[in-house]
């Protein structure tokens, strides 16, 4: 974490289903400097008001309500990178316990996998049109035939997806700012945190937030040039194992103090609110236990009149899809439509939006998913909470 990352965060703990909301205090064990910017390699934030502890391991602050239950459910992300003895003592034994039970099979939806981190590493950083790519096609295969459908779907849609819209709303908006820029983001559920260098040329400052330990690092190594010990692949023909492929993705220019990335919950978010510009939640809502709470968690985090951007595929799981149902109105009856109510009822006007933007997922050479998202900008009305 960035020293200078502290002040735009507060503390997760939470007492009676609220978040304390403390001043944190940084204690810095190892550091490095980057681009004149101090990066704490190790170290912990300490609330002042409850004296909650938040320790930084590789980088990496653990922003989370129960710092042992994360330590725990994230075992398999943190130990590629961090050493059993730089575990906070207190929770070492337990740590050490559940890294002799993690599983190695494959789970699709374990954020933590080395393969699923691929995928996204894949989507987020990887595009067809630059010369890299196109000597070097990912998508085909190293030997063998290649499928001609997936090479004319992967070239027409694969650098078109949520990312392109998003870079053209926010090229637009620092266009028409005095300063060229249009302020500082927040990103909720950033993954491995691609979509900065989409958007770093028009942000004076941008703050990733995600649950995924090992995205935190992937995104700090690929989108700030941050240390990564891990090796890195990608799917190719699973002949030769679930990451067969090298890929060649140069970190990133460190970009000084101007952008981080720090684990947290969404559910106890460490970010002060009121004050961003912009809040981006992409292919997130779906995943969490109570999707009305993201437009809440958007216009809580935005100043009056700032901008709140969403996309999903609406992939709902059902106690998620009927907690919606609950509250919606009888005359509407698909996602998109009962999520822009979500966020009009929160406090938002829609301003512009895209039906079906399809979204791209390269699994290996005989596999691709194509998702098709619906996704909105939408302004905080001015004397919202
Ligand atoms: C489907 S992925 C999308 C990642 C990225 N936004 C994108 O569009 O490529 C959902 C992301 O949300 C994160 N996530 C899910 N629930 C979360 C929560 N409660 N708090 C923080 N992040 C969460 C996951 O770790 C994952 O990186
Ligand atoms: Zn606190």
């Amino acid at each position: 974490m960035l020293a200078s990352t502290v002040s735009r965060l507060k503390c997760p703990k939470k007492k009676r289903g609220k978040t304390c909301d403390g001043q944190l205090e940084l204690f810095a064990d190892e550091t490095i400097t980057i681009a004149e910017v101090q990066e704490v390699r190790t170290g912990r934030l300490e609330c002042g008001r409850c004296k909650a502890k938040f320790p930084i391991l590789a980088g990496v602050a653990l922003l989370v309500p129960d710092v042992r239950l994360f330590l725990l459910q994230h075992v398999k992300g943190i130990s590629k990178t961090v050493a059993d003895q730089e575990i906070p003592r207190e929770y070492r034994r337990e740590f050490i316990a559940a890294k002799a039970q993690i599983e190695t099979e494959h789970i699709e939806e374990d954020l933590e996998a080395e393969r699923v981190n691929a995928l996204y590493l894949m989507n987020h950083y990887l595009r067809v049109h630059d010369s890299g790519s196109l000597k070097y096609p990912w998508w085909k295969p190293l030997s063998g035939a290649a499928s001609p459908v997936i090479d004319c779907v992967v070239r027409e849609y694969w650098d078109h997806g949520p990312f392109a819209r998003i870079e053209q709303w926010i090229g637009r908006m620092a266009k028409k700012d005095s300063e060229g820029v249009c302020g500082a983001l927040v990103e909720l559920g950033c993954g491995v945190g691609g979509l900065y260098p989409v958007l770093k040329p028009f942000l004076s400052y941008y703050l990733g937030v995600d649950s995924s330990f090992s995205s935190i690092m992937l995104a700090r190594h690929f989108a700030l040039g941050m240390p990564y010990a891990g090796s890195i692949g990608i799917p190719e023909d699973l002949l030769h194992g679930p990451v067969s492929r090298e890929i060649n993705l140069a970190p990133a220019t460190p970009a000084g103090g101007q952008a981080d990335f720090v684990a947290g919950d969404l559910d106890a978010l460490p970010v002060k609110s009121g004050e961003w510009d912009v809040s981006i939640a992409l292919n997130t809502i779906d995943m969490l236990e109570r999707p009305s709470a993201l437009p809440e968690i958007q216009r809580d985090l935005l100043a009056d009149g700032a901008i709140a951007i969403q996309s999903c595929p609406y992939i709902w799981h059902e106690a998620a899809a009927s907690q919606i149902r609950e509250v919606l109105p009888s005359r509407i009856s698909d996602s998109a439509s009962a999520v822009e109510w979500l966020y009009e009822q929160a406090g938002f006007a829609m301003e512009e939006r895209f039906h079906h933007v399809p979204w791209l997922f390269f699994k290996h050479v005989r596999q691709l998913e194509i998702y098709s998202v619906h996704m909105f900008l939408a302004r905080k009305s001015r004397g919202n909470p």
